[in-house]
């Protein structure tokens, strides 16, 4: 496993090693952005991104780029929503109260479900630790790397931080945080706007 670069200033996830998912994302970032038409690049530099999430089914993912970070918009099934009961009392911040100006920043998002609507989740997709992207562990139960009560979740693999289906850390593990929800709106039931909270 190699070691974990970090581009501290603006944490470049794409230029993480450490994952074997991760791995070859140096080599096609910067030629991708290079070859950005003008809207692209206002959008790499944090313009707000419509996401259609009409084919989102139950228990999927669907990762979009925004300001160069991955954003997962995860639907929820009632299974997933229910084991956040579970591991409620395992992770390190379940009412997200640390840093909330910075990790949640949308107060109708600091519920139990880290989310607006229930069943959608959307986080940044990126370790609080030292920047990896975690790898998806929806499934619950015994497997490698996981205690045996596993509830579904993420795992970071450069250094075994676990996350909840809120994107919750778990106690005890090197990340310091939760994922961090971006500011986002519902344009419409299937229509998100990821990078901007409702106006007031
Ligand atoms: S970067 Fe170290 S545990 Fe995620």
């Amino acid at each position: 496993m190699s070691k974990p670069q970090v581009d501290q200033g603006r944490r470049t996830w794409v230029a993480i090693a450490c994952g074997a998912g991760a791995v070859g994302g140096v080599a096609t970032a910067v030629p991708f952005v290079s070859s950005f038409q003008p809207s692209e690049r206002a959008r790499a530099a944090g313009a707000a991104v419509e996401v259609d999430i009409s084919d989102l089914k139950p228990g999927e993912k669907k990762t979009v780029e925004w300001r160069g970070k991955p954003v997962w918009i995860i639907r929820r099934t009632p299974e997933m929503l229910a084991s956040l009961k579970k591991t409620d009392a395992l992770v390190a911040d379940p009412k997200s109260e640390r840093k909330p100006d910075e990790i949640t920043p949308m107060p109708d998002t600091r519920n139990e479900y880290r989310s607006i609507k229930p069943d959608v989740l959307v986080v940044v997709g990126i370790c609080s630790h030292l920047g990896c992207s975690p790898s998806d562990r929806f499934t619950p139960g015994a497997q490698p790397s996981l205690p045996d009560d596993w509830q579904g979740g993420f795992l970071c693999p450069c250094h075994g931080s676990t996350f909840d289906l809120a994107g919750r850390v778990y106690k005890n593990k090197p990340a310091p945080d939760n994922l961090e929800v971006p500011p986002y709106t519902f344009l419409a039931d299937n229509k998100l706007l990821i990078g901007e909270a409702k106006k007031a």
